[in-house]
Order: structure tokens, then C-alpha cells, then sequence
């Protein structure tokens, strides 16, 4: 019997003897694709190659690659618990970007489950065509070719992407094999990037958003290692495999209960939570911190389900490390701040869990469980289905936000923004680089955005999603409009808004962050009052633009792939 190891090896190995480079994982955390929270597909690292082919050459000295692609998908977390859901998985994938198109594709695919696995294929589909894109016969052909006799036909759903805002997407073909009780599940998902949507898959389900052909056909695979695992080890639930063992092994040390859905979504969400904490997510009240502390409180309280009442998580969390600090390095290295982290959420929300969970008993507002005792909404509503209650979502909701706005008054004078303290050449280096921003979205477009900040005494630095290299040109143009900017001793103004409002008017805001009902925004303007600049800022700033000095750029790098980072002065 094959095993996860063995089977990863194997994937690697029979592309690699293929001609395809190998890739290792990239982070939970989207690098360069400011529009996604966590990478869900294999894809996702590779998104700018299916635009710009070429470069695939460059990077990888070749034009396919693969890959076992760390990945996190919450969409389904509600039905974590049964056989096949996970929060967390790794996906194996090929790719190519002008290499090779259906007939390897799917050639390879059938090669690898019939030959190297010996699985039997139940049956496979292809895309029927709709609008713009063609049915895709030549993938039926390719089929019927390798002997299949199960081909069907399917709609939406084997049309794939984009993720995010943008990306590409195709027509896909899907594999289909028996499981151990006798059901067909997906194993493997074959795309055809040969389109490019200029916006989310929502708007083009919709019928909002065209689709561009691309120049060259992509191929993107994506097959779930878990899923495959269960098929190949012919057990009834991913939960059976070899993956889940030993994290299994240490629930049963602690608790005798048999209560199967409590025990899997406590080891899915540990799981997710040490892949995501070493992917350096922390537990926050925003964003992807947000997601974290959610699948962390959750676990919590299905540990508490099964009586399982002491800081348990941080030895299944060991546990789940010793699993996979071979595969992923970045497991073992991180793992005395995975282990603190969890310990920390767990000391924290276990003094409060018992008290709120009297609290709800007694019918509590949900809006002091969650303000008082920690209770994210979800995990209430959760509890409230449990014994058949309905929750007033639009009152929690009125509630919050009111009581947002009360603390961001109370906080108003606080500082914010990734500034490491309140020294003068600080505040001037912060209102430098609200105009650092604008150049570069003046010289190299609008679409330019934040992906992260860091200011000290001496320079700034500003991470921004662009997916190239500045010319000197770019970074001369850059440098000039900000001192320009400095000459024309602009005004810098804060003002308190309406979030909503403050969306409308264009403010640039941090990616991921969630902001309170009224917001604080920082408005560069000339003397009739056009700002040059407006983002979500919580200060503190310089009242004229005169008072910062001579501004240069030090350097210009790349951070991460489609990130790049300029670190700057003022003298
Ligand atoms: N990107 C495709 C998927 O996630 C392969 O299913």
C-alpha cells in the first residue's frame, strides 16, 4: 500500500522524468495576488506564467513545472467532519505554460492513475461548451483514444478559475475513480487555461464579465493528495489515511469519546492552524488573522465536546509538526512559534469558553458573547443550530458595528500603521510614503497596490504588487513627483468617515484588513482641495508636505514573486 510520502515522491518523480521542473510549495499567503486570502490551488503561484509564457523559461528553465501545493480552502468548513472535507490539503499538480497541451495532459494523467497507481478510471468529463468557449471535443477524443468508455459531458462546473479578482481560466476535463464504498469521487481536475477573465468568477457566472482568449494555451492540474490517499489505501474517509494517524493517536490519549465528526474537525483544524501559523498567519480579529482564530476557537470548542477539558491543542499541534517537518521545512523552523501561538489561543479562549458557554445556556445576546466572552458569531450560530434556535445575524450585526465605531473614537489618537515608534523623522517618513504610493501609482498605474509597510527612523520601506522590475527612468519619475509633491507643500488632513464612503472615494486600504463601520483617512491635497492622496490611515502624519526634506529612493527589489520592495530616505 502506497503512502502519502511514497505518493508524493512518485508524482514528482514521473514529471520530473517528464520534463517538468520541480517546484516547491509556495506559502498559505498569497505572494503578489493581493485578491485572495490563501492559496487554494496549485495554480496560484504560477497565475502570472499563463499571461506571460516567456518567462516560465526564465524561472524554471522550461516551460512546465510541478508541484505539491500547500493549500487552505474554508468554503467548506461547515462540512469538515465528513469523508471527504478538509480545511487544509496538499495538491499535486502539473503545469505548463506553452509546452504542451490536451493530448500530453490528459496522456499523462491516465499514464500516472492506470500505470503507476493501478487504478481503475470509473469515468471522466469534458466541457459542453457555453457562450464564447467551444465544446471541447478534442478532449472527448483524446478519451475515447486511450479506451475510456465512461465520457460525459458537464456544464459549469468543469469550467475552472479564475481565483481572485482576475485570472486565467478554462474548459476542464475531470477523473473519476470508485472510492472504497463503492461512490465516485473527483480525483483529479485538468484545465485548460485558454482564457483570461478580467474579473471574479462570480461576475463571470453572472454573465458580467467577458473572457479574453489567451495567446497560449496553460495547462493547470490540481489533484487533492488526501482524496487520492483514501482511494489508493482504500479507506472510507480521508480522515483513514495515513496522513491522520498519529494526530488520531494523541486524540484517543486524551479523550475515550467515539463522537467521529468532533474528532476530524479537531484534527482538520489543528492541522490548518499549524500550516497556517508557520506560513506566518497569526490569530487577530481581521483578514486571515480572522479565519485563523475562527478554525482555532472551533477546534477549541470540539475539543471541549469531547471532553477533552486541558491544553490539549498544543500537543496535537507537536504532533501534526513531527508529521510534516520533513516534507515542509518551514514546519520545523517555525515550530517553536506555531506551538506558542496555539498555546496562547488556547490558554486565552478556554477561560472563557465554560463561563460563554453558561452565558449562551442562559440565551446571552450574541453580541456580549461575542464581545465579552470571544465567541466568534459563527461558532454561536453553530451552537444555536445545534438545539434547533435561530440567531438575529442583522441585529449582532447593527450591535458591532455600533460598537466599532465607539472604539475606534476611543482610539482615535492611537498609532497605527506599521511604524515601529513616534519620533518626528518617523510621522515624516509615514506622510512620504502616502505620497510614495501615489507616484508609484501614478508612473506605473492605478492597479499598483500596498502589500506591506514598514517604517523606521532612518527609511521607509513599501512592498507593492507589481510584477517586473522598475527602469532607472521609472524610479527618476518616482522620486521626482514626490519631492514635487514635498515643494508644493500640500496639505495632509485626517478625516472620519463612513467606511462605505471613504470605499467609494477610492482610499487605498491594507489588503485583508477589516475596518470598523467609521473609518480615519488620510487626504493629501493641493490649495483647491484635489487630493493627490486618500488612504485608510490611523496617522499619525505631518500637517504640510514642506516639512519632509529632500526624498530618495535607495533601492528597488524584488520581495517575492509579483512583489517588489523599495526602501527610501528623506535627507
Ligand atoms: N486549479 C485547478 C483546481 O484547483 C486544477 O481544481
Amino acid at each position: 500500500m502506497l503512502t502519502s510520502n511514497e505518493i508524493r515522491t512518485k508524482f514528482l518523480e514521473f514529471f520530473k522524468q517528464r520534463g517538468h521542473a520541480v517546484v516547491p510549495s509556495s506559502a498559505l499567503v498569497p505572494e503578489g495576488d493581493i485578491s485572495v486570502l490563501f492559496t487554494t490551488a496549485g495554480m496560484q503561484q504560477f497565475k502570472p506564467y499563463y499571461t506571460n509564457p516567456g518567462d516560465a523559461e526564465k524561472d524554471f528553465g522550461g516551460k512546465n513545472t510541478v508541484s505539491v501545493q500547500k493549500c487552505v480552502r474554508t468554503g467548506d468548513i461547515d462540512e469538515v467532519g465528513d469523508a471527504t472535507h478538509l480545511t487544509f490539503f496538499e495538491m499535486l499538480g502539473n503545469f505548463s505554460f506553452g509546452g504542451y497541451g490536451r493530448k500530453e495532459a490528459i496522456t499523462y494523467a491516465h499514464d500516472f492513475i492506470k500505470k503507476e497507481l493501478g487504478l481503475e478510471i470509473s469515468y471522466v468529463t469534458f466541457y459542453k461548451g457555453e457562450g464564447v468557449v467551444p465544446r471541447d471535443e478534442e478532449s472527448e477524443k483524446i478519451w475515447k483514444e486511450l479506451g475510456v468508455a465512461d465520457i460525459r459531458e458537464d456544464g459549469k462546473d468543469v469550467f475552472w478559475g479564475p481565483t481572485g479578482d482576475s485570472g486565467p481560466c478554462g474548459p476542464t476535463t475531470e477523473i473519476y475513480c470508485k472510492n472504497a464504498t463503492g461512490q465516485d469521487v473527483e480525483i483529479w481536475n485538468i484545465v485548460f487555461n485558454e482564457y483570461f477573465a478580467g474579473s471574479s468568477r462570480e461576475k463571470l457566472d453572472k454573465g458580467e464579465a467577458t473572457l479574453k482568449k489567451l495567446d497560449t494555451l496553460g495547462i493547470d492540474t490540481g489533484m487533492g493528495l488526501e482524496r487520492l490517499l483514501a482511494t489508493v489505501q482504500k479507506k472510507e474517509s480521508v480522515f483513514d489515511t495515513d496522513l491522520f494517524t498519529e494526530i488520531f493517536g494523541k486524540i484517543d490519549e486524551f479523550t475515550q469519546s467515539k463522537n467521529d465528526r468532533a474528532r476530524r474537525i479537531l484534527a482538520d483544524h489543528v492541522r490548518t492552524a499549524v500550516f497556517m501559523i508557520s506560513d506566518g498567519v497569526v490569530p487577530g480579529n481581521g483578514g486571515r488573522g480572522y479565519v485563523l482564530r475562527r478554525i482555532l476557537r472551533r477546534a477549541i470548542r470540539f475539543a471541549d465536546v469531547l471532553s477533552i477539558k486541558h491544553v490539549a491543542l498544543f500537543h496535537l499541534a507537536n504532533t501534526v509538526i513531527e508529521k510534516y517537518q520533513d516534507i515542509y521545512s518551514l514546519i520545523r523552523a517555525n515550530k517553536r512559534m506555531v506551538l506558542d501561538e496555539i498555546e496562547k489561543e488556547e490558554s486565552k479562549f478556554r477561560q472563557t469558553l465554560e463561563h460563554g458557554m453558561k452565558e449562551f445556556e442562559k440565551g446571552t445576546d450574541p453580541f456580549i458573547l461575542a464581545t465579552t466572552y470571544g465567541f466568534p458569531i459563527e461558532l454561536t450560530v453553530e451552537l444555536a443550530e445545534e438545539k434547533g434556535i435561530k440567531i438575529d445575524i442583522d441585529d449582532f450585526n447593527t450591535k458591532m458595528a455600533e460598537h466599532q465605531k465607539l472604539s475606534q473614537t476611543a482610539s482615535a489618537g492611537m498609532f497605527k500603521g506599521g511604524l515601529a515608534n513616534h519620533e518626528p523623522k518617523t510621522i515624516k517618513l509615514h506622510t512620504a510614503h502616502h505620497l510614495l504610493l501615489a507616484a508609484l501609482q501614478e508612473v506605473l498605474g492605478k492597479e499598483v497596490k500596498q502589500r506591506g509597510s514598514n517604517i523606521t527612523e532612518e527609511r521607509l520601506r513599501i512592498d507593492f504588487a507589481f510584477d517586473r522590475k522598475m527602469t532607472d527612468e521609472e524610479k527618476k519619475r518616482v522620486e521626482d513627483i514626490v519631492n514635487e509633491k514635498i515643494r508644493e507643500d500640500l496639505t495632509v488632513v485626517r478625516r472620519e468617515m463612513p467606511r462605505d464612503e471613504a470605499l467609494k472615494l477610492g482610499a487605498e486600504m491594507e489588503f485583508g484588513a477589516k475596518y470598523p463601520e467609521t473609518v480615519s483617512v488620510y487626504f493629501i491635497e493641493d490649495k483647491n482641495g484635489n487630493a493627490i492622496s486618500k488612504e485608510f490611515c490611523g496617522g499619525p502624519h505631518v500637517e504640510h508636505t514642506g516639512e519632509l526634506g529632500a526624498f530618495k529612493l535607495q533601492k528597488e527589489e524584488a520581495s517575492s514573486q509579483g512583489v517588489r520592495r523599495i526602501k527610501a530616505v528623506l535627507l
